[in-house]
């Protein structure tokens, strides 16, 4: 019985320490695909800072969160670290985040790429990749999206969306009424297949002068 005890009380104390170490070491570069200033950050569960070689030239670094099991991202989750301003790709992995909300990635300025699919989003706020103003590719392909509201995919206010290629195939999405498409007039190609679209308002694609490919 006693023997049970220390057992169970050792168990707890390696368990408290495990979860120590990953709260504070929890991000790391994967060494394996590193070619230069040209890496891959993985962080798993929460966002921190991570080991930041220096470079001889314009770093690409793709940054990859696994298992964030937050239901709302917020602009909290995401801190000023280290590495912002490296990172040009931005990549979820098993999130639980049903909601994203504005600014939440605020401080990657300098990213072009943000895939976001195959999570379970519901809704994507307003502003929500505000600060984003080289993001070219959004894909929020294979989550459970039902709305977007007019700014949802906008980067800031007043000023021409850099956004080229948006997917959001294999969503909810049932009615497109408002405008989320309207500001982005550089939009070569769009991807709406695979929702259940049964109404889209006549002004919504009004000043997509750009583009070429849509799938609806
Ligand atoms: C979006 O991501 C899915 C994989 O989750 C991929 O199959 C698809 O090609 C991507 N879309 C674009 C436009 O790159």
């Amino acid at each position: 019985m006693a023997h049970g005890f220390v057992t169970m009380n050792l168990l707890l104390c390696m368990a408290a320490f495990w979860h120590m170490s990953i709260a504070t070491n929890n991000c790391h570069i994967d060494d394996a695909t590193r070619v230069d200033c040209y890496y891959t950050i993985i962080c798993e569960q929460y966002a921190g800072s991570a080991p930041n070689p220096s470079c001889s030239h314009d770093p690409y670094v793709t940054f990859i969160i696994k298992n964030s099991n937050l239901e709302y991202l917020t602009a909290g989750f995401f801190g000023a670290t280290n590495f912002d301003s490296r990172v040009r790709k931005i990549q979820a992995e098993d999130s639980t985040w049903a909601q994203i909300e504005e600014s939440s990635i605020r401080y990657f300025t300098k990213t072009e790429v943000v895939d976001f699919s195959n999570n379970r989003i519901q809704h994507v706020k307003n502003y929500a990749f505000k600060n984003l103003l080289s993001l070219k590719n959004l894909n929020l392909s294979r989550n459970y999206i039902e709305t977007l509201p007019s700014a949802s995919l906008m980067a800031a206010e007043n000023r021409i969306s850099s956004l080229k290629v948006v997917d959001l195939s294999y969503n909810r999405i049932t009615t497109i009424t408002t405008n989320a498409f309207k500001y982005l007039s550089n939009l070569i190609e769009l991807y709406l297949n695979y929702n259940n679209i049964i109404y889209i308002e006549d002004n919504d694609f009004g000043s997509l002068n750009s583009l070429a490919h849509s799938k609806i």
